[in-house]
This record gives structure tokens, sequence and C-alpha cells, in this order.
């Protein structure tokens, strides 16, 4: 029946069930180590709250606006990310676009599941209450033995490519659907409870007052830069992840209400993850800069002095996994339905040809921590090459891409029919003109500024 279900048209496309497994399964694509690792460490590196404002403005102004671009190309089209532009451009060369939605969503998830990978060694390590034994100089020089050595890694990186695929191999409802409606509430509830006991912590002031008391001295224009690449990587956006899960939506589905309250619960996420991490990281004097390392080596610190930190370290890790895994499969599924519509594969095939490409390409960023550390280009490793050239590129490219196409290409009255659903839902005038100006001027003009400004 399902089976049936599944490929009710000749096309054989998927689609979500529910309007809460649509929200679920946005939400859970959002909410990834960009909120858990990412985010913690970029406000460290940028100073705190006046960083965390800039970056909220971008989600809003900016985010907003193109994860809607990308919601109308995808629905509208019913197609995966090159696809969606080849169908709503037949004339034009825009099919690029989406190519390069895919070049970027197998950059990212080729570092993602490395970091994915750490996560599930450090909850075995959570287990075995591997952190009770170490000060921070221990913990530090465990983490660089672990992501520096060639096997261990390794084999994590493949149990998370290999989780993440049996997971998308099951298909958008029956897989991604289904997984993300049970592991997102857990989630939030895992997160909410360390927070609660971050924020009890004597001494948490401090790193409450980090977060919400902005210090405008630190901000540089690099600081632009990375809460810009911070709002499309958290989002999700310029990766076609968004036109891919538009296109299993329905057309009674209202997507101004969806992309709403995914942006929100994004937000909402990287504040609880910062109230988790940066209260405690103060109450025990740690510098909140530390970098990529912060949560595999300052909060493992930070657990091993906590009454029950044993257990709190095994939900942290958990939690971590969980969000990285909603995450990788929607990465994935971009990748998969670009390959299935394309050429005409089978889902399982797909999902397969993806993974060994992947799994390649996550092993030589695992080993550039390692054995390849001397491998640079411009100056960095291939895993830093990956983030950077992924977050801070090619989303970038991909979100002025699609504000373009959109704006410019489609125009406002295609825009107008799709958040309206064709009129049976009433849209204001004055949302729909703020939101093609900020379709048409602000998002597509402030990614270019920004991005012209970390060349000179
Ligand atoms: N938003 C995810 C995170 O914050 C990462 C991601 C990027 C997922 C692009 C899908 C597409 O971890």
């Amino acid at each position: 029946m399902n089976d049936a279900s599944n490929h009710h048209t000749h096309t054989g496309r998927d689609s979500f069930g529910s309007s809460f497994g649509i929200l679920v399964a946005l939400a859970g694509s959002a909410v990834g180590l960009g909120n858990l690792w990412r985010f913690p460490y970029l406000v460290g590196e940028n100073g705190g709250a006046a960083f965390i404002l800039i970056y909220l403005a971008f989600v809003f102004l900016i985010g907003m606006p193109i994860m809607l671009s990308e919601f109308v190309v995808g629905r509208r089209s019913q197609s995966s990310a090159r696809g969606a532009y080849q169908k709503l451009a037949p004339d034009g060369k825009w099919g690029f676009a989406g190519s390069l939605a895919i070049v970027c969503c197998i950059l990212i998830l080729s570092f993602y599941s490395v970091v994915g990978g750490w996560g599930i060694e450090y909850l075995f390590k959570a287990f075995r209450f591997d952190f009770t034994k170490g000060d921070q100089a221990a913990l530090s020089s465990m983490f660089s033995t672990f992501a520096s050595s060639s096997w261990q890694p390794l084999i994590c990186h493949t149990l998370f490519l290999l989780a993440s695929g049996i997971i998308v191999i099951l298909g958008v409802k029956n897989g991604i659907e289904r997984f993300s409606k049970v592991m997102m509430p857990v989630l939030f509830v895992i997160m909410i409870g360390i927070a609660i006991r971050s924020l009890t912590l004597p001494g948490a002031r401090e790193g409450i007052e980090y977060l919400f008391k902005p210090d405008w001295s630190a901000v540089t224009a690099d600081t632009f830069l990375d809460a810009l690449g911070q709002a499309f990587f958290s989002l999700s956006l310029g990766s076609g992840m968004v036109i891919t899960y538009g296109s299993y939506v329905s057309r009674k589905e209202n997507i101004v209400s969806l992309s709403a309250k995914t942006a929100i619960a994004d937000t909402l996420f990287a504040m609880i993850a910062g109230c988790a991490i940066m209260p405690a990281v103060f109450a025990f004097g740690i510098s909140p800069g530390e970098g990529p390392g912060l949560v595999f080596i300052t909060l493992p610190h930070i657990f091993s002095q906590l009454p029950f930190g044993g257990v709190i370290a095994i939900l942290f890790f958990v939690a971590l996994l969980l969000a990285a895994l909603t995450s990788s499969i929607s990465l994935l599924e971009v990748i998969v339905a670009f390959s299935i519509e394309e050429f005409k594969m089978k889902r399982r095939t797909a999902v397969m040809l993806t993974l060994v490409v992947l799994w390649v390409l996550g092993c030589l960023c695992s080993l550039s921590q390692g054995v390849l550390s001397d491998w640079k280009f411009f100056g960095k490793t291939v895993f830093d090459l990956f983030d950077f050239v992924s977050a801070n590129v090619l989303m970038l490219a991909g979100g002025l891409l699609v504000v373009i196409f959109a704006g410019w290409k489609l125009g406002r009255k295609i825009i107008h029919d799709e958040l309206s659903n064709s009129g049976a839902l009433k849209i204001p005038v004055w949302f729909v003109d703020t939101l093609s100006f900020l379709i048409r001027f602000l998002a597509p003009v402030a990614i270019i500024v920004i991005a012209v400004f970390q060349w000179i």
C-alpha cells in the first residue's frame, strides 16, 4: 500500500504526508550541526551578542525572502533542484544554478558526515565516561589525537553516512518524514533540559550577558560575512534543500507560514544551544573563542566537572547526532532527488552511488585533519576549504541566483500566486510588496556587497 502511494505518478515522485511532517522535516534540515557546533564557536570568535544581532537581522531580512523564493521555485515546478530551474525557464540557461546547488550539497555533506562521525565517537566516549578522566589539556589532546588519526574517524564517518543512507532509501514520507517526526521533539526536549542545567549554574550570568549584551567593538567586516554565511548555513539556504523539499509539498500548504515557522524554530534552537553552552563555558572560566573544538573539547571538560555530568554528556551527544542526521538526510535527498530525476535512477541506486562519492570526499576531509594536513588549497585544508567554499561562496551564490530567478525571471505575479495558493489564501498586498522588494533588491544587493567586502 505504502509503495503504491509512494509511486502514484508515472514519475514516481514521493511526497510528504502531513503539514506537521513538512514542518519537522524542514526544521530538521535547518537545525543541525550549524546550530550546535558552528553557531556557538562563531559567536565565541566574533564576540557574542553583536554577532547574534547581525545574524538575526540577516535571518529575517535576507534568509526568509530566500527561503520563500526557493519554496516558490520548488513547489511550482515539483522538481528537484536542477529540474526546477529548467522547467520554469525552459528557454534559458538556468540549469547551472541547480547544478551549483548539487555541488554545494556534496561539499557540505562531505565534511558534515565527518563531524557527524566525531559525534558518534564522542557518544561512545560519553557512554564509557571517558571525559571524567581528564583536564582541559588532556581532553584537547584526546580530541586532536582522535580527529587526526587515520582509521577511527573514517569508520565513524562511514557509519554516519550509512545511517543517513538508510533513512533516505526509505523515501520522503516513510524515511525522512517519519524519522524527523520522532527525532525533532526528542531533540528539543533534550536541549531545553541541558539549557536549564547550564543557566542555573553558579556564575552562569556572565555567559548570559555575553549572549545578550552586544559589544560592538568586536565587529569587523568579517563579522558580517560570517553572520551571513551562518544564516545561510543554518537555514539550509542556497543549497537547493528548500527547492527539493518544497517540491514534495502540496499546493494546499501555506508556504509563508511554513517558512516563518522553520526560521523561528531554527533561530530558537540556536538560542537554546547558545544558552546550553555559553553560561557553562563562563561558569567554568573558559574562553568562548576556542574555535571548532568548542563542543568536542570545552564541553566534555565541563561535563567532567558537573554533578551528573556523565549523563548530560550522553544526552548532549545524542542530541548532536539527531540534529546532524535530520540535516544530513536533507542534504542527501537534494543529491538523490536530482539523480533520480536527471538520470532516471532508482532511489536505491541513486543513494548508493551518492554515498560512494561522499565517502571518498569525506575521507579526504577527515584525513586532512591528520596525514593530509599539508594538502593546502588557498592556505586551507580540504576540510576548511569545503566548509568555506560551501557556506561562504556556493550557498551565497545559490541564494543570489534563486532570488534573482524568483524576483526578476518569475516575477511578482507568480510569487503572489504561489504564496496565496492561487488566491485561496488571503495574503495582504503590503506583505507581497515588501517581500518582492526584499527578494528583488535588498537580498541580492546585500549578498553582493558582503561577498565583495571579503575580497578587499
Ligand atoms: N542547516 C544545517 C545545519 O545547520 C546544514 C544544512 C545546510 C543542511 C544545507 C541542509 C542544507 O546544520
